[in-house]
């Protein structure tokens, strides 16, 4: 008799394990990734937003971003190549393969439909050379040495405007290119070119 109930409180509780499994891979996502994984993920997306539209407008959109780049930039800000205090922390706290998948994750997503509409701007004198390295429409492209450049069209405008500032103050110093044509722009011309490219 009490054999018997401790045999069936054993089967109990094995099937309450087998039956946690799919609920575990559930919560990780069904992505194959582990639920620490999948927990660091929605960190992101407190900022970088649920559904690709960041919760403010300085914070950059990577939903739909080109996945090399993002993988480069998560690098960057670990090794300090780039610096922002809040990336450089979310970025060290992640192993490789959480860089890579995340990565991944975000590429497949899709760019958001734009949350507020921005006035289409006529396309500023001097937008040919940046087209020659994000692509006619903007929408980034891969390079000869293999690195994409970023997508640029459709991103919020706030941001766009703060990071070329920063290349040109010498602040983002990640891409030498980068900084040397935002030296060569001034402030009023780089704000007409975030304008234009934020309405793209
Ligand atoms: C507290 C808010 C916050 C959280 C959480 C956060 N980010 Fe960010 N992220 C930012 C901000 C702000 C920037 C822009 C930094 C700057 O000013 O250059 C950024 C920039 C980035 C960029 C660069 C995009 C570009 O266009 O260059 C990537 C990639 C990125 N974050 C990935 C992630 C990933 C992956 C996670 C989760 C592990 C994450 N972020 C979590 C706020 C956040
Ligand atoms: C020689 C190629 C080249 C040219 C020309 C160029 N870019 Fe870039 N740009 C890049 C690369 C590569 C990156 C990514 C740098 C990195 O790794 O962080 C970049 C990054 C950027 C970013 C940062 C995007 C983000 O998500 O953080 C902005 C904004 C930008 N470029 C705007 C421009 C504008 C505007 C022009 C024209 C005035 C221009 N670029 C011309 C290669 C170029």
């Amino acid at each position: 008799m009490i054999s018997t109930r401790i045999f069936s409180l054993a089967a109990a509780l094995a099937l309450t394990a087998a039956l946690a499994v799919p609920a575990y891979a559930a919560e990780g996502g069904g992505n194959g990734m582990p639920r620490e994984f999948n927990a660091r993920m929605r960190v992101c997306a407190a900022c970088h937003g649920e559904n690709g539209v960041p919760r403010a407008p300085t914070i950059p959109i990577i939903a739909g971003q080109r996945e090399d780049y993002v993988l480069k930039q998560i690098h960057d800000f670990d090794t300090g190549a780039r610096k922002v205090e809040v990336m450089e922390w979310m970025a060290k706290a992640m192993t490789a393969e959480e860089k890579t998948a995340a990565s991944a994750l975000f590429a497949k997503r899709n760019w958001p439909a734009k949350v507020t509409q921005v006035a289409a701007a006529a396309a500023p004198r001097g937008v040919a050379v940046c087209q020659s390295c994000h692509q006619q429409n903007f929408m980034g492209a891969a390079q000869a040495e293999g690195m994409s450049t970023p997508r640029l069209a459709g991103q919020n405008y706030e941001y766009l405007v703060e990071e070329m500032r920063r290349f040109a103050d010498g602040e983002r110093a990640n891409n030498a290119d980068m900084v040397q044509i935002m030296k060569g722009l001034s402030a009023a011309d780089r704000d007409a070119m975030a304008k234009y490219l934020a309405g793209l």
